[in-house]
């Protein structure tokens, strides 16, 4: 595993959370903190009753953070109701995340979605036009990105991924757990523009569980 690679690619993987600031670099849009944490969560995401789950969003500050957490511990202990402990890990370790991202990228405020996905909803690879988003998946595949070197960028929005990929071998999947932040077509010091991403492929029945940080000012 790479621990940085060259500016052309413009991306950081590292096991320390202090990995996440290099998103702040006009020359990276990609960065990746690997927590090899991925089978931790298996037990507790075998018995989601998935029917009873709902996406929960709102915008956060600092001072709501700790309120979040407690009102997330209540929306997901719907969602499964035995070993309340692994619960509890997971909206702390949600909460945890969204600290690191605000830390890293010196958000006042962000806008947070905690998603049960069902279907593969960004299926081409493709940049977002906002500033900055983390992304961590609790349950299921992990998002791919594509490193910034091997992206034919003409073919971004109106082309297929056999256009816009110029190197198969140059998809990453990020594991389960692990934390990566995107830079944005709209962030302002972003020399190589937005990172190329997309939704895994899911087959029928298969479910994921995001959570999702955008940054907002
Ligand atoms: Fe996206």
């Amino acid at each position: 595993m790479l621990s940085a690679v060259s500016p052309s690619v413009g991306a950081f993987f590292g096991p320390q959370p202090s990995i996440l600031s290099n998103i702040l670099y006009s020359d990276v849009n990609f960065v990746l903190w690997r927590r090899n944490l991925s089978s931790f969560i298996d037990a507790w995401a075998s018995e989601i009753r998935w029917e009873r789950t709902e996406t929960l969003e709102g915008e956060l500050d600092r001072e709501s953070l700790v309120q979040f957490e407690e009102d997330l511990y209540g929306e997901l202990k719907k969602w499964r109701t035995r070993e309340p402990d692994l619960t509890r890990w997971v909206a702390s370790d949600m909460c945890e995340n969204i600290r690191h991202f605000m830390d890293s990228t010196q958000a006042q405020e962000v806008f947070v979605k905690v998603e049960p996905v069902f279907t593969d909803m960004c299926r081409l690879f493709h940049v977002d036009h906002n500033l900055l988003r983390m992304l961590c998946t609790y349950v299921g595949q992990g998002t791919l990105w594509l490193q910034n070197d091997r992206v034919d960028r003409h073919y971004l929005g109106c082309g297929e991924n056999k256009d816009i990929v110029l190197d198969p071998l140059a998809i990453y999947q990020a594991p389960r757990l692990d934390v990566l932040i995107l830079k944005g077509e709209r962030w302002v010091d972003n020399l190589l523009g937005g990172a190329v991403h997309r939704s895994p492929p899911l087959r029928e029945g298969e479910k994921r569980l995001l959570l999702k940080v955008d940054y907002l000012r």
